[in-house]
């Protein structure tokens, strides 16, 4: 294998030209990238830093005894020989080339630095891996908080007659990303095809510097993949569209399949699939944001937490589109053996479980449904497909499931059958001048239920957007009750932003599904039983929690000291609390006790329906906590917490965190006491 180990001394220059890059594509197609945890800050003046723990497999001898070098050519199966010992782990686990090259990014939100690091893996004798190495990523999303980095995975196939490209790296790892991949095709010039599975920064983020290296490469991608790429590159370059059951031809009858999977994770998404090695590249389906040495899925222990909490955040709200998925696959011969994916290990020794737990989860999620919502969006306008997922996630917090249709590609067929399963409708706006579109919309409207389906429409920003009234009217005259009235959104989206979303797909989900769970919670608890457990007595807090734009609170009862050292407790919080999403793991907020004889005035505040999107302490007296996080002048007394883990209780996530600072106002004042007299409300 060839081997180019370049240390790199990146300068703080060069640290800051990748900021101002980045920068600009937050204004653009900003990946919410923001956190609130301490790490660890490199020297501005020399970025390489070899860690205690990498050093040994960071180095060529290492690399030269972990890569493969005996396969045949006729043997085009995966390699999954080769190993090291990995101190994280008790497996013998497969670590490939890690490079010593590590670097730092500054989040521009914070000034904190990241390690950045890369390594490869040849997969086979003519496939290699690029992984780059996320070590410190905290949050992807709003919602989505990461304990363990991220990895972004791109791979080369060098077919006898044809080089390919999926996929490359967050703009972030640029640097790192170039060098190494001049390590696995020194001449780049020879790369025929970049195969973008999907658009997010995170995977797309590098193409058009690749491009400016390898300028006759075709981009391949779906329509609407190619539609967000002409934004993201801005410059002419060579366009393949495919559809399902195109392939492209690598040499001597291999073939590269490609299997559109939209909605996981973007409507532009598709997979390939090579026909001589039997690798299937993913992108984002069956990934997992876990950042390890590890090229494998080995140690199913610990990667199995980052990979149903990724299945959670992100596919569960497409669970219908992960099925559709999976049956293509099968209906096209598509093996999912070794499944080469976007984010954390590549899947092979444990792949059919995981796949296996894939379809599970996802038949679980549609059994489980109380009622079904179809999101219409259009995918490659605007904002559209963010916000949309955002009132997606919003809605499945609800025990909804959600169709996602896109106006642009779907056809009349399809808008009737999802409008005729729904009892709710969501409509971002779609663009005003598109005739096709404007056919569509025309179906949905003669396809809708009146009287019998709620509506929510939504603007879409992206800058022709037809009207959200005059279109709300439009089917309040026909019959649809709204949900709220039509969101706005007049600027680029914040944190806020998809905060209002979520929140207003939630609400969506609420009203559809509130009798249906007050029956059920009645039926399913026995009247002494519900009575006895209201007597267990619970306290009254104000939990506030704030981060960029988006700030919430909830009054919580069910608080409990949980452990001595570290000071720890738990909260249960409803999973359709529009504070949850921001008390991820690591995540830090404020508990303010309240005081038996002060406690009417926040609680009645604090317990009002506000609106999605609504300032919960407008007109209310708090200053920041360290964390930012709201500390509220009516407490008694405070605490600033940090996230540490989350359980999982059914209709609640019970969060243990650790308390870190805290102070008492009032010495002398008692707290409050919440009694109940039955456990079938708060
Ligand atoms: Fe990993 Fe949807 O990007």
């Amino acid at each position: 294998m060839t081997t180019t180990t370049t240390t790199a001394r990146a300068n703080f220059a060069a640290t800051t030209t990748t900021r101002r890059c980045f920068s600009s594509f937050l204004s653009s197609r900003r990946p919410i990238e923001h956190h609130h945890r301490r790490r660890r800050r490199f020297q501005k003046t020399t970025i390489v830093v070899v860690s205690k723990s990498m050093s040994s497999e960071s180095t060529e001898e290492t690399a030269a005894t972990t890569t493969p070098t005996t396969t045949t050519a006729a043997d085009q199966r995966p390699l999954s020989s080769s190993s090291s010992d990995d101190d994280d782990d008790d497996y013998d686990c497969v670590v490939g080339r890690l490079l010593p090259n590590e670097t730092a990014w500054t989040n521009p939100a914070n000034g904190e630095e990241y390690r950045l690091q890369t390594q490869t893996h040849e997969l086979t004798r003519d496939t290699t891996v690029i992984r780059s190495l996320d070590w410190d990523r905290d949050r992807f999303d709003i919602e989505f908080g990461l304990e363990k980095g991220t990895t972004y995975n791109s791979y080369v196939i060098k077919g006898k007659e044809k080089t390919v490209l999926i996929d490359t790296s967050h703009e972030k790892f640029e640097q790192l990303y170039m060098e190494t991949l001049a390590s696995v095709v020194e001449d780049a010039e020879t790369i025929d095809y970049i195969v973008c599975s999907h658009t997010e920064p995170d995977h797309s983020g590098l193409i058009k510097r690749v491009l400016e290296r390898a300028p006759d490469a075709t981009v391949v991608g779906t329509k609407v993949c190619l539609a967000f790429l002409d934004n993201l590159v801005q410059k002419e370059f060579k366009k393949l569209v495919v559809k399902g059951g195109d392939v492209l031809e690598l040499g001597e009858g291999r073939q590269l399949k490609f299997i559109p999977a939209p909605n996981l994770h973007w409507p532009d998404t598709m997979f390939s699939y090579d026909t001589e090695s039997e690798l299937a590249f993913t992108c984002d389906a069956f990934g997992a944001h876990y950042c390890t040495k590890n090229v494998f899925d080995e140690d199913l222990p610990k990667l199995m937490p980052h990979f149903s909490f990724y299945y959670e955040c992100l596919m569960k709200p497409n669970a219908r589109s992960v099925l559709t998925a999976l049956r293509k696959c099968e209906a096209d011969g598509v093996k999912l053996s070794t499944v080469c994916t976007g984010h954390g290990p590549i899947l092979q020794r444990n792949s059919e479980e995981l796949i296996g737990d894939y379809k599970k989860w996802s038949e679980k999620a549609l059994e489980k449904a109380k009622a079904s919502v179809a999101v219409f969006y259009t995918a490659d306008y605007g904002f559209s497909d963010r916000l949309s997922q955002s009132v997606a996630r919003g809605v499945v917090k609800t025990d909804c499931e959600v169709a996602m249709v896109d106006l642009s590609t779907c056809d009349a067929q399809q808008i009737v059958e999802d409008v005729g399963r729904a009892s709710g409708i969501v409509l971002l706006a779609p663009p005003n001048a598109n005739e096709d579109i404007q056919d569509n919309i025309g179906v949905l409207i003669g396809a809708v239920k009146p009287g019998k389906q709620k509506i929510l429409v939504c603007e879409s920003y992206g800058g022709d957007d037809e009207p959200v009234d005059p279109l709300m009217r439009k089917f309040a005259e026909i019959g649809l009750q709204e949900s709220q009235s039509p969101l706005k959104c007049q600027s680029t989206p914040t944190e806020g932003t998809y905060q209002l979303y979520e929140e207003a797909g939630t609400d969506l989900g609420q009203l559809l599904t509130q009798k249906e769970k007050l029956k059920e919670m009645k039926l399913s608890m026995s009247a002494d039983v519900a009575r006895a457990l209201g007597r267990v007595s619970g306290g009254l807090y104000i939990v506030t929690a704030l981060q960029g734009t988006a700030k919430s609170a909830m009054v919580a009862s069910w608080v409990a000291q949980a452990s001595f050292e570290p000071l720890g407790f738990t909260i249960a919080v409803a999973k359709d609390r529009a504070i949850e999403s921001l008390m991820q793991v690591g995540d830090s907020f404020v508990l303010n006790c309240l005081s038996e004889d002060g406690f009417e005035a926040p609680m009645k505040h604090f317990l009002k329906r506000f609106p999605p999107g609504a300032d919960r302490f407008e007109g209310v007296d708090w200053k920041p906590a360290s964390c930012g996080s709201p500390i509220l002048a009516d407490a008694v007394s405070y605490l600033e917490c940090k996230v540490v883990s989350r359980m999982d209780a059914n209709d609640h996530w019970v969060i243990y965190s650790e308390a870190i600072d805290g102070g008492v106002f009032n010495k002398d004042a008692k707290t409050a006491s919440h009694f109940r007299k039955v456990a079938t409300y708060y």
